[in-house]
């Protein structure tokens, strides 16, 4: 999801451009809009909550933009602020994903850099092999250096993400047809190399990023199929030595409830603490649905914790299948409360990371999936949050 946020980037910038008409899939009204109202032609104005209409390819109905009323939707109910509130109730931080191409947008920015919404970011892409060694060898920090020092600035944590992965990895590691050894060493000097670049400045970081298949059995991609299982133990290894004070992590999907996934995760970080393998914490992605949160988060997280590890909720967004409605809106609402409260409730539960798809991703029909709106105007989601947290 993280290719998308140049697409997601763009397309701000390109929707709040006062244009005579609205592109396919582009703003065409909602609460503080003041860019075009009529679309191009094949597809038509629909509100997606009062905030935001889109123009819907084939799509039918009237081409002109309907007037949002605020009406329909629960207006937020609190002017407390998601990381204030997350630290008055013993958590480390509330944080956000972002990404590069997203900072030249400085009402987005302005949010962002708010200490008192979010205490913690994490780079969506530019700390990523693709980014950070290109080519064999060769090492680039200044997508990621820009991250990291507007963190420093804003006086936010920092997440690292990631050293290892399947996506995102170019076709020098991944076609190089290396041996057993010498993947070992690549792996080694990258994951050394990048966690040390940032050596005392990052919290966390997602050191294994998505090694579990949906049914639980270990990943294929270049580094398992050749190295076996325990690349994880070398990039983990590498990243503690290169910097002992960040808390490590492996990072996963559909790991928030119960079931296969979860339970070779929890099976994962037995073998890893018996054979002595430094692991601080398990990454929840948190990627949900509204209306279709797994049961039981809190017991899953506590099956974690028990073994002796901190848990966080680190890419957390919920979306819903467009155009959204009040009922949707409200559910989300509960849902970002369910989930909060989860963490809330669990000690060792040290934070919660929203994803940074803050625009509605539309390529599939769903979005809205964020606690801010197109308009970076809060939406019910954002006081399901702060409900959480109290
Ligand atoms: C790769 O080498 C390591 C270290 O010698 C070994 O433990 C592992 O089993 C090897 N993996 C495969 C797939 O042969």
């Amino acid at each position: 999801m993280s290719r998308l946020s140049v697409l997601f980037a763009s397309l701000l910038v390109f929707v709040t451009k006062a244009t005579a008409q609205s592109p396919v899939w582009g703003q065409c009204g909602g609460i503080g809009w003041t860019g075009a109202t009529s679309c191009a032609s094949g597809s038509a104005c629909q509100v997606v909550n009062p905030y935001y209409s889109q123009c819907i390819p084939g799509a039918a109905g009237s081409t002109a933009a309907p007037s949002p009323t605020t009406s329909s939707a629960p207006a937020p109910t609190t002017s407390a602020k998601s990381n204030t509130v997350a630290k008055a109730a013993g958590k480390l931080y509330f944080g956000s994903a972002t990404d590069n191409p997203e900072l030249t947008d400085t009402a987005y920015v302005s949010i962002l850099s708010d200490s008192g919404f979010f205490g913690q970011i994490t780079p969506g892409n530019s700390m990523k092999w693709d980014a950070t060694e290109p080519s064999r060898g060769t090492f680039t920090f200044t997508n990621g250096d820009t991250i990291a020092n507007l963190a420093k600035k804003n006086g936010q944590l920092l997440r690292g993400h990631n050293c290892v992965w399947y996506n995102q990895l170019p076709s020098w590691v991944s076609s190089g047809n290396f041996d057993n050894a010498t993947l070992s060493s690549i792996l080694q000097t990258h994951c050394s190399t990048v966690v040390g670049h940032y050596k005392g400045q990052i919290y966390s970081w997602d050191v294994v990023n998505e090694p579990f298949n949906d049914d639980g059995t270990l990943r294929s991609f270049v580094f398992s199929n050749t190295i076996g299982e325990s690349y994880i133990d070398i990039a983990l290894n590498a990243a503690r030595a290169a910097d002992p004070n960040a808390k490590l992590y492996i990072n996963d999907y559909n790991i928030e409830g119960p079931g296969a996934k979860s339970t070779s995760m929890q099976n994962l970080v037995k073998s890893l603490k018996a054979r002595g393998t430094p692991l601080d914490g398990i990454g929840l992605q948190g990627h949900f649905i509204v209306g279709e949160l797994p049961s039981n988060l809190q017991e899953n997280l506590e099956a974690f914790t028990a073994l002796g590890v901190e848990v966080a909720y680190t890419e957390l967004d919920i979306r819903m299948t467009l155009p959204s409605t009040a009922a949707l809106l409200a559910q989300q609402e509960k849902d970002y409360q369910t989930v909060v409260t989860a963490c809330n409730n669990v000690e060792k539960c040290v934070g919660v990371t929203i994803w940074y798809s803050w625009v509605p991703s539309t390529f599939s029909g769903q979005g809205a999936a964020c606690p801010w709106d197109q308009n970076l105007v809060e939406k019910p989601a954002y006081s399901g949050i702060i409900a959480g947290f109290q």
